[in-house]
């Protein structure tokens, strides 16, 4: 695991030094004093080359003589002007898969002597440092043959800051958010004999050691609560459904002033369809099939790691979807909580029958400011999204414009889908109140928030569907491939923005 210090003093010994160049080959301060130690060697080097300081280039010059160091990186900034916290974090996850990529162990970066940029130097390298962290994330437990040369490099990353002090202090919560986006991005990078709802649930645990409550209701439970919808998506797995609930009191007040904000994951730990079972071709992608469960736990994490002021509630509803002799048929109808009857036409139409019990479960016990339920919930968000952005769906304009700014904000992209009655009367049943597809294939990502929306009794609600944003395939600067986290800092940044006291 590489280690991240913030530091005054801007010359490091050994490894790698990171400079900054500014558009049109303008040396920043640091760059410019390297050179005239060099010789010139950094000018010339990028005379030698395509480099020109435009945003995201990097050119590597080896040991010039001068100094005792082994490599100096220049990196492009672009314009000083549109330098802010995401460039910053992009330009420390770059710095980390460059210096990983050329197995470099130690490296320095100066970056934060420029002027015109829009956020204080102490910030710059803490977010620099928070976007070198989030890419430095790795899932390799299960690798166990692998050789020294093919791990990640880079142990030391010391970030030059005037003000060291002020930027620890800065990167602080970040740090807290880091923590809770690894959390999330382990428990869904696990594999469904890993992770099942027992042990997802025993993962929710430890977070009461940073003063979390956090219950765990069984079968017998949920049973006499009258959760059937959620308890009939896990009847056919030998892997018994679990809801846990996760309260963070940070925030105070009394009455109305105390009112929780809610999160609600999907935590389906494998989706095979059920009877309606999924073709077996790219059915290993459904053990991330309880991301939003994944983003929740880790959501709560971040708020309770960096004490945020507010109240918050996290409800997850687990359960393993498999075909058996037990199992939910085509055409079962159930009684959900709500007391509304659900006809279950299609098995793997199932994340919306748990989410159904955990929504209603979670306004009627909290009376929450809001609701926002995360669900990698259907495929048909994949063709009509990709992987650019989550489709959000909400009852609300105003939660739903301070989700889409804060998902912009930190580069977690929403974009906002209609609900109406008329979609709404899609879900219809004949035999039943509401029937769980809608039995054709158009507008079937609106059709299943239709379906959610029955559940949460006019509260203020949004559904975020992150079946497309969930799993990466390829790196970006501060997600690499797989586990991505899509959602935990977006939530963290609502609530800083609009929600603590
Ligand atoms: N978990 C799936 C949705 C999904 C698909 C997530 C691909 C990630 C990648 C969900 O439970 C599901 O099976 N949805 C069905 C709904 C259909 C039966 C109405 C779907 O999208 O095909
Ligand atoms: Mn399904
Ligand atoms: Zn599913």
């Amino acid at each position: 695991m590489m280690k991240i210090a913030f530091a005054e003093s801007s010359r490091p010994k050994s490894g790698t030094i990171v400079v900054g160049v500014l558009e049109e080959q303008k040396l920043t301060p640091t760059a410019a004093a390297l050179d005239k130690e060099t010789g010139g060697a950094l000018k010339r080097a990028i005379a030698a080359s395509r480099f020109t300081g435009r945003k995201d280039e990097v050119l590597g010059v080896l040991a010039p003589a001068q100094l005792s160091l082994g490599r100096v990186l220049l990196l492009g900034l672009g314009k000083a002007s549109a330098l802010d916290a995401t460039a910053m974090q992009g330009f420390g996850g770059n710095v980390v898969a460059q210096l990983n990529s050329v197995g470099e162990s130690a490296a320095a970066v100066a970056l934060d002597r420029i002027e015109d940029m829009k956020l204080k130097p102490a910030e710059a390298a803490a977010h620099f440092a928070f976007g070198a962290t989030l890419r430095g994330y790795r899932f390799d437990r299960y690798r166990t043959k692998e050789k020294p040369e093919q791990k990640p490099s880079l142990k030391t990353l010391d970030v030059m800051s005037r003000d060291a002090a002020a930027a620890r202090r800065a990167f602080a919560p970040l740090k807290e958010v880091a923590e809770g986006v690894f959390l999330t991005r382990d428990l869904v990078s696990e594999p469904a004999n890993v992770i099942y709802p027992e042990t997802l649930a025993a993962a929710a645990r430890p977070l009461t050691k940073l003063g979390v409550e956090v219950e765990v209701l069984d079968e017998r439970q949920m049973k006499k609560l009258g959760m059937n919808a959620l308890l009939g998506v896990g009847q056919g797995s030998v892997r018994p459904p679990r809801l846990v609930v996760m309260q963070w009191k940070g925030g105070g007040g009394r009455g109305k002033a105390a009112q929780p904000v809610a999160f609600i994951g999907k935590g389906v730990t494998f989706d095979t369809g059920g009877i309606s079972i999924k073709p077996s071709d790219g059915m290993w992608d459904m053990k991330w099939d309880m991301g939003g469960a994944g983003v929740v736990i880790g959501l709560m994490r971040a708020l309770a790691g960096r004490k945020a002021k507010v109240n918050a509630v996290g409800v997850i509803g687990l359960v393993e979807n498999m075909p058996s002799g037990a199992a939910q048929r085509p055409g079962d109808i159930v009684a959900s909580l709500s007391g509304q009857t659900i006809e279950v036409l299609n098995t793997d139409a199932e994340g919306r029958l748990v989410l159904a019990d955990a929504l209603w479960y979670c306004q009627d016990r909290f009376k929450p400011k809001f609701m926002v339920d995360l669900a990698t919930l259907t495929g048909a968000i994949i063709i009509a999204l990709g992987s650019e952005h989550a489709g959000l769906f909400s009852n609300n304009d105003e939660l739903a414009g301070r989700l889409a700014e804060a998902g912009a904000a930190v580069g977690e992209k929403l974009w906002r889908m209609p609900l109406n009655e008329a979609y709404d009367r899609m879900m219809d049943s004949d035999a039943a109140d509401i029937k769980n597809i809608s039995g054709g294939r158009d507008a079937s990502s609106i059709t299943a928030a239709q379906f959610l929306q029955r559940f949460v009794n006019g509260v203020p609600w949004a559904h975020l569907d992150i079946a497309g944003t969930t799993w990466s395939k390829k790196d970006a600067p501060t997600v690499p491939k797989g586990a991505t986290a899509f959602g935990v800092r977006l939530l963290d940044r609502l609530v800083a923005e609009h929600y603590e006291s």
